[in-house]
């Protein structure tokens, strides 16, 4: 009709159909494939969840022990793609690290760049599924100048990733349970989250046809932002800026409602969510537990509380409906397992990285996909002549 609607940030554009993940903003509800959340937190596994946001149903036990058998056969890396690592400045971060070592992906796996060939799709969902752990591993192993090692194919998922990133070549390394379990359930809960700015960053490149590799290193830069997965990071460095200010949350508070410049609850408020985010509900519950076993209890989590508290009964924060997002009380966590806040992103892009895929084979597959191609409003100048650079 040559009408267009205006709609910065998407806020009110339904870009896709998708049956993979429902959410109900305003009931503070999450569901993959129909399942709550709270039930898969509870009773499910990350390797699980992954396979039933890309098939869209829970797996049997010969489905599951096939298809983490596959994953755990392409761990290893070509050795050309860890000379990647020695290239990137010692202290880079490791999320662009990340992101320049999956689009690599493409240029190892060129039987990978037909987005229509569905054997090779199904190979480039389990290479990403089991190599972007070693890829992540590396990039923490780089930052720290420290070896690299081979995956152990004899470990799960989430035990090989911790090896890898906190052993010594030579050395036994003994993987916590605890830990490994409040990894495996932190995973869990960002494993997919409908049409977030990562998702849908997979979803607008892949409908161009690039390939499934070019598409997720799309989703990893865009979850860098700090208004998206680079959030986790943010709520540790402002929880560690109240504590050096003395622990004052009253004023910290007053800086964010005065809209002061750069200052903002990091942590809370959501595009969807207009009440407690589902996730950070069962974060928070678990987070009491967890840092008082692995690190015998937090003073920044105390803090994290008390500005909780302090912004809930406030009226700036109520009018507004913000509430925590998953990013609040998840970074306390990874601190406690040992990862330095750069890092934390990372790990956000760990757990997402099987609803990225799920969303880019959805598309694909999908008859009514179009090319992303938004219109805008032309704001400019209107016609006007060249004027020759002398008369300028
Ligand atoms: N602190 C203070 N004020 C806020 C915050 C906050 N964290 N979030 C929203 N507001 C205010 C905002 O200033 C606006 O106020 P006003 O009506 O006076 O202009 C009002 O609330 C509505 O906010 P908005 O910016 O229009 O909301 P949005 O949907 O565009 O943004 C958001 C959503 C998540 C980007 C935003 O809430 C935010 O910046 N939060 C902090 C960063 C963060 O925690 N991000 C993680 C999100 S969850 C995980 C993920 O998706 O990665």
């Amino acid at each position: 009709t040559g009408y267009i609607t205006h709609d910065p940030g998407f806020v009110n554009t339904g870009a896709a159909s998708s049956a993979i993940t429902y959410i109900d903003g305003d009931a503070g509800i999450l569901r993959y494939r129909g399942y709550p959340i709270e039930q898969l937190a509870q009773k499910s596994t990350f390797i699980e969840v992954s396979y039933l946001l890309i098939y869209g149903e829970l797996p049997t036990k010969t489905q599951l022990d096939d298809f983490t058998e596959k994953i755990q056969r392409h761990t290893l890396l070509h050795e050309d793609l860890k000379a990647f690592f020695s290239g990137f400045p010692r202290d880079a971060h490791p999320m662009p690290v990340l992101s320049s070592a999956v689009s690599a992906l493409s240029t190892f796996y060129q039987d990978s760049l037909n987005p229509f060939d569905e054997p090779n799709v199904e190979l480039s969902t389990i290479r990403l599924l089991a190599k972007v752990p070693t890829l992540a591993a590396y990039a923490y192993k780089k930052s720290v100048g420290q070896p690299l090692l081979y995956p152990d194919n004899s470990l799960g998922l989430v035990e090989n990733f911790l090896r890898m990133t906190f052993g010594f070549p030579a050395e036994p390394y003994e993987v916590d349970p605890e830990v490994a379990k409040a990894l495996d359930l932190l995973f869990i809960l960002h494993a997919d989250h409908e049409q977030n700015c990562s998702t849908s960053t997979v979803r607008l490149v892949g409908s161009s046809e690039a390939n499934l590799f070019a598409s997720i290193s799309a989703g990893i830069n865009a979850l860098f932002g700090p208004l998206h997965g680079g959030a986790n990071a943010a709520v540790l460095d402002m929880l560690e800026g109240i504590k050096n200010d003395g622990g004052d949350v009253a004023n910290f508070v007053s800086r964010v409602k005065n809209k002061e410049k750069g200052v903002k609850l990091m942590g809370f408020g959501h595009r969807v969510y207009k009440n407690y985010d589902p996730r950070a509900k069962i974060i928070k519950n678990t987070a009491d537990e967890i840092l008082g076993k692995i690190a015998g209890g937090d003073e920044l989590l105390d803090i994290a509380k008390k500005l909780e508290e302090t912004a809930l009964s406030d009226d700036y924060f109520v009018e507004r409906k913000l509430y925590p997002n998953v990013d609040f009380y998840t970074g306390l966590i990874y601190r406690a397992l040992g990862f330095p806040t750069k890092y934390f992103t990372v790990l956000f892009a760990l757990g997402r990285l099987p609803g990225w895929i799920a969303h880019w084979r959805e598309m694909i597959q999908d008859p009514a996909t179009k090319i992303g191609r938004p219109r805008q409003i032309y704001t400019g100048e209107t016609e006007r002549d060249y004027t020759p650079l002398e008369q300028r």
